[in-house]
């Protein structure tokens, strides 16, 4: 597939903190338990914020580090991941779209793939892109809204925020991107249209680690111009455990993986480019490494992405 040139990422965590010793509070967690089995010590919660609000904010963010020179009007593609936007319709990329003042030469339109969605939100920019075009690809989630709060089982993973990309389709580069969803599978993990998040969480674990081997085969282990072993690897945020399980799988130490669910938690859709702008900013992911990302979902998805940064 033809490649991308990321020209710049931003990020938006809602103000409001809520750690695990806040949780045991009013649940029957601990600090322990949720630190020991998920690696989270935090997650940020949108109070009185939109997704669409905060998926502007961190479209603002990555405009504002975009290279010198580069114009706004030339985005010509709004792709948003989403499973919390604020209404049915119109989508969350189109109320970006609307904030950042942008004309109707723009298309703009949302992507539902659970926690897979960002990955397939950019697979699907790249192959509608043509080469020198430029699209924002963002996740955004408020995950908060959908969660039932008394469900130990669930609501300690879970948190609210937006990631985004500025890219710009480039045929000189390549990608290897794989993604596919088991439907028979689909009950281990559901977000009905009224309700909240249901898991059974140890189904979801095994098949998490099942589709990083795949997506790792699929985008990594294949002939082309990317080395057979990536620098750098940029996992769904759900579970520290899933992260190592799967890396140690692969003969990967976990120097090479990307962790930032400490302070996140699980943002679904918006994980992976809240990762991707913290492992820029931070100095983890620096240009030239060979790069993957992975990630799993509600589907059941998974979705992956190697690419040069
Ligand atoms: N605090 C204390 N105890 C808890 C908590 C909690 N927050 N949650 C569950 N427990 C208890 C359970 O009730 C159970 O008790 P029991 O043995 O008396 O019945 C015990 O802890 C063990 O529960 P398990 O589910 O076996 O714990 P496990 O080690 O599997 O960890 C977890 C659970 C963290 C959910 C793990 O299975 C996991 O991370 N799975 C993957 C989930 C995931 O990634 N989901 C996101 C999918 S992405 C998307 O699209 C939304």
């Amino acid at each position: 597939m033809a490649g991308m040139n990321i020209l710049a990422t931003g990020s938006c965590l809602p103000e409001r903190t809520v750690t695990n010793e806040e949780l045991s509070h009013s649940l029957d967690t601990s600090d322990e338990w949720i630190r020991s089995r998920t690696g989270i010590a935090a997650r940020h919660i949108a109070e009185g914020q939109t997704t669409a609000g905060i998926a502007a904010q961190a479209a603002r963010c990555a405009l504002k580090k975009a290279p010198a020179g580069f114009d706004v009007s030339e985005i010509g593609l709004i792709v948003c991941a989403t499973i919390t936007p604020d209404d049915h319709t119109p989508g969350c990329a189109c109320q970006v779209q609307k904030e950042l003042g942008l004309d109707g030469s723009v298309l703009a339109f949302d992507v539902n793939g659970a926690c897979s969605g960002f990955v397939m939100a950019l697979q699907i920019a790249l192959s509608m892109l043509e080469d020198g075009q430029t699209a924002l690809v963002i996740g955004a989630e408020r995950l908060s809204s959908i969660l039932d709060w008394s469900d130990r089982s669930t609501c300690v993973l879970f948190g609210d925020g937006a990631g985004a990309l500025l890219v710009q389709k480039d045929s000189r580069r390549c990608v290897n991107a794989y993604a596919r969803t088991l439907p028979d599978k689909a009950d281990l993990l559901r977000a009905p249209a009224s309700g909240a998040i249901a898991m059974k969480g140890s189904g979801v674990f095994r098949f998490a680690v099942k589709a990083f081997s795949e997506i790792y085969e699929h985008c990594v282990e294949t002939e082309g111009p990317l080395k057979n072993r990536p620098d750098a690897v940029i996992c769904h945020q759900a579970n520290l455990r899933i992260m190592e399980k799967a890396c140690r799988s692969h003969g990967l130490g976990m120097d090479c993986c990307f962790v930032c669910l400490d302070h996140t938690g699980n943002t679904a859709g918006a994980s992976i480019p809240i990762a991707l702008d913290e492992a820029i900013s931070s100095g983890f992911l620096q240009r030239g490494m060979d790069t993957l990302l992975t990630a799993f979902g509600s589907g059941l998805s998974m979705a992956g992405l190697y690419f040069r940064y």
